[in-house]
């Protein structure tokens, strides 16, 4: 069709639509709906979302921009498309390592990405069976009492053959958009049901709303308090902000590579990156109300989606209805954004050895499988087993934790930097400028945030990131 890869043959976006709809399904995701409001809740509220925003603007967009460009210039799979554009600005080809690194990452996070989507689907089952002991009026678990709903969450995680099973579950179902294409797997995907997903969460926000405390929530998360804007606080936005918008893994260079050549980048550009922050803020204005109206506080972190809110659903008409819809709202946004991790060292591996989509991605989820494993078996059988214990960063942390860890504070960082100086110093300068698709005033901006405030800024959270010591 008109806007796939042309000439090559490969396989591509059918439309500017779907290439944005498959975009924002990568970027919505665990990042928006668990980790955001757990982050914004344990970080100060309001001092949190504000400087997230701006670390959004400032840093996340043009990052963005650069990695949709190297894909779409070089229309192949993430370290090739880097390899090529530096080959046509006379620059090494190592420079791919960016790429390179991401492909990694990718697979790391993948792997244990697959055992939080595990997690997702148990909490649809508890909720819908709740649904046929309780009925449709009332709360969710009639009856019950609150301890014994907090204990759902400790007795799944306590569970090995349970959070393996459901962690290869959710990598099944990963597999088959996967193994079924861009345009006839992962972009059929997107488009059905990213719009379903947006439908799912404007319906429990409203109907949070009415029932639960929203001026309460509005307060909470954008009441600007300066004195809570911390170093750790700044840190943690930027970081939030980076895996939110799936960058620094290869992701965008991945996707970027089935976009045409028609398609104007920093218009899309713009268009995801408003989306992804749309859905974070909603997310919280949709879990807060809820959490709040049952008198529960803000701050658990990640037992918040796991433990807070079941509990809230106590008290809330259609609770077990709201339990199963909201569950099924938070599966979908992770399986678009699980089929993006994946395809990421799928299209490398194809490329890399001539194996086809199938047998490609079935390797490739071979492997997360296994690595998955030990993560979902962190939380119990090997709850003691800590591989980098030998590292000061990663002392004390189970597999789960330390393939987090490693991406999130290592190597994401590290390949974004590398991406920035690629972009903004050594690519061809008229190559760059003709994927962009700016000019002008805006142009200016974009080049001085890729060459200096990005690495800069990039810099520090990597420092931060490695001597968690030296600040706050
Ligand atoms: N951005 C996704 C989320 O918010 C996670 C992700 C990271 C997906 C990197 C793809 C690539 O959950």
């Amino acid at each position: 069709m008109a806007l796939e890869s042309q000439g090559s043959g490969r396989d591509g976006w059918s439309s500017r639509s779907a290439f944005i709809l498959a975009a924002i399904g990568s970027a919505v995701g665990l990042g928006n709906l668990w980790r955001f409001p757990a982050e914004a809740g344990a970080n100060g509220g309001g001092a949190f979302v504000v400087f997230y925003i701006l670390c959004v603007v400032l840093i996340g967009l043009p990052v963005l921009l650069s990695e949709t460009l190297i894909g779409r210039h070089g229309q192949s799979s993430a370290p090739e498309s880097a390899r090529r554009l530096a080959r046509e600005s006379g620059a090494s080809r190592h420079w791919s390592i960016l790429a390179s690194l991401g492909v990694f990452s990718a697979f790391m996070i993948v792997s244990f990405y697959c055992v939080v989507g595990g997690w997702v689907l148990h909490y649809i089952w508890v909720f819908i069976s709740d649904l046929f002991q309780t009925g449709l009026t009332g709360g969710a678990f009639q009856g019950r009492d609150p301890a014994e709903i907090e204990a759902i969450w400790p007795s799944l995680a306590g569970n090995g053959a349970l959070t393996v099973g459901l962690d290869f579950a959710f990598l099944a179902i990963t597999l088959f958009f996967v193994a079924r294409g861009v345009s006839s797997g992962i972009e059929i995907m997107a488009v059905w049901l990213m719009p379903a997903f947006f439908i799912l969460l404007i319906a429990i926000t409203i109907y949070g709303s009415f029932g639960g405390a929203f001026s309460e929530t509005v307060d909470y998360l954008f009441t600007f308090e300066p004195e809570k804007l911390t170093g750790p606080v700044m840190l943690a936005a930027v970081g939030q902000a980076f895996f939110s918008l799936s960058l620094g893994v290869s992701g965008m260079i991945t996707y970027g590579g089935y976009v045409g050549r028609n398609v104007n980048l920093a218009g899309t550009s713009v268009i995801i990156a408003s989306a992804d922050t749309f859905v974070a803020l909603v997310a919280g204005l949709c879990i807060f109300p809820i959490v709040f109206a049952a008198g529960l506080g803000a701050n658990a972190g990640p037992a918040l989606m796991f433990q807070t809110l079941p509990h809230a659903f106590q008290s809330m008409p259609l609770g077990s209805v709201i339990g199963i819809l909201f569950f099924v709202m938070v599966g979908v946004a992770a399986l678009t954004s699980s089929v993006a991790l994946l395809e990421v060292p799928t299209s490398w591996l194809m490329e890399k050895t001539g194996l086809r989509r199938v047998p490609a991605a079935c390797t490739i989820a071979f492997g997360a499988m296994i690595l998955g494993a030990l993560s979902a078996l962190s939380t119990n059988q090997l709850a003691d087993f800590y591989p980098l214990n030998f590292i000061p960063l990663f002392e004390g942390q189970g597999v789960f934790d330390v393939l987090d860890g490693l991406t999130s504070k290592i190597f994401m960082p590290v390949a974004a930097i590398l991406t920035t100086i690629f972009v903004g110093w050594v690519a061809d300068r008229r190559l760059i400028d003709s994927e962009t698709g700016l000019s002008g005033g805006l142009q200016v901006i974009w080049r001085f945030l890729v060459c200096w405030l990005c690495p800069l800024a990039l810099l520090a959270i990597l420092a931060v990131g490695i001597f968690p010591d030296s600040i706050g």
